[in-house]
């Protein structure tokens, strides 16, 4: 392979340089007391190479990366080790493929393509050529979301879980954006599903079906998607776990807000609050139990410099210099059992907003 790594620094290779990129770089340059790998930013790929320059500027000179005014040219960088993809969804999957043939790993953003059939194709090809690929669903990787899927399902701090809400909504300007944005574009994979009910959704499995080892307690799933100019400008779920009774209801929208306690899972010994910033990001949990007595306990995220993107990266690291293909906490069966699920999601329900 091109990318035999001679220390433990991955070295980076961004494609897209739009705000996910830019938050995924501030990241990863960002000085960090507690991390556990070593990560340089050693090329950037934008559609100019002046973007480009500008987007490594506007990150204050942490980062003194080769800077390409293509995608090609950090596929074929031997410098590079692993590619993360920071553009559109509909373009993911070809990135995926070109990264992979020139025998790079690959952290791709959510959704990790448009559908299971892309991202069979994506996997097909990772194992063929024996590189390391996963989707970038940070949220999984986060100390507060471990910590708290540890007290639901190993201490069972609110007895058998019954039913999980989640709900991630931003409002959106539609109007104000050109027709070519990523969140109007149908050809771009835009609508609410594929972008925030993905995190919904997340929360949902995370939740009701007690972690990956679980995951052939299949859910069956109903849905309604308000369609607007193509696009899905909300999307509700119900899960239902026949073998237990479970229901999840799980939402997106891009025409309100969400509340900052973005989820709520009820147990039959209490209940626990989630909030933060975003569904992708908490920030804070509390439990609280049916003993009126006892006192609420409010877990909080550790303090930390920047978002968060360097859980998920220290994980890759760490197992690519391990030698492994896949990550545990987002497997390659997992990304595409929720990809299953918004494929019939879509394929279903579908009503004019
Ligand atoms: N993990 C998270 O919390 C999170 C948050 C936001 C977004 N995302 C994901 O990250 C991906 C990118 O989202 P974003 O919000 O960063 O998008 P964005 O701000 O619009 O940036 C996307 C970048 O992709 C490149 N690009 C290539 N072809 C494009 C096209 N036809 N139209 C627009 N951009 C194109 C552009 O970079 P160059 O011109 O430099 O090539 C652009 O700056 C999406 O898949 C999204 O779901 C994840």
């Amino acid at each position: 392979m091109s990318h035999e790594l001679q220390k433990s620094t991955l070295r980076w290779g961004i494609i897209g340089t739009g705000l996910i990129s830019s938050w995924f770089l501030s990241d990863m340059v960002a000085p960090r007391a507690d991390a556990t790998a070593n990560h340089t930013i050693q090329a950037i790929g934008s559609s100019s190479e002046e973007k480009g320059r500008a987007f490594v500027q506007r990150l204050g000179g942490a980062a003194t990366p080769s800077v390409y005014g293509s995608y090609d040219k950090v596929y074929a960088d031997p410098e590079v080790d692993i590619v993360y993809i920071g553009i559109p969804h509909a373009f993911h999957k070809d990135a995926c493929l070109k990264a992979i043939s020139h025998g790079k790993h690959v952290l791709c953003e959510k959704p990790f393509t448009l559908n299971t059939k892309e991202a069979q194709e994506v996997f097909n090809a990772a194992k063929e050529k024996g590189v390391f690929v996963m989707e970038a669903m940070w949220t999984r990787f986060m100390p507060l979301t471990v910590q708290l899927l540890q007290l639901i399902h190993q201490d069972k701090v609110i007895g058998d879980v019954h039913r999980l809400f989640c709900d991630f909504g931003l409002a959106m300007d539609l109007d104000s954006l050109p027709a070519t944005s990523r969140l109007k574009d149908p050809a771009l994979g835009a609508g609410t599903l594929l972008d925030l009910g993905v995190y919904s959704l997340t929360w949902g499995l995370l939740g009701l079906d007690e972690g990956i080892a679980s995951a052939a307690l299949t859910p069956q799933v109903f849905s309604a998607q308000s369609i607007s100019e193509g696009i899905d400008v909300a999307t509700s779920v119900v899960l239902h776990y026949p073998q237990n009774g479970r229901q999840g209801i799980l939402t997106s929208t891009m025409k309100t807000k969400s509340d900052p306690v973005f989820a709520r899972i009820e147990g039959s010994k209490g209940t626990i609050f989630i909030e933060g910033i975003a569904t992708s990001v908490p920030r804070r949990f509390t439990v609280v139990t049916n003993d009126a007595a006892a006192e609420r306990q409010v877990y909080d995220a550790p303090a930390k410099v920047g978002k968060g993107f360097f859980y998920e990266a220290d994980a890759v690291a760490n197992d690519i210099f391990a030698g492994r293909v896949e990550n545990a906490t987002m497997p390659w069966d997992e990304t595409l059992r929720v990809l299953a699920l918004m494929d019939g999601i879509r394929a279903r329900g579908v009503c004019q907003a």
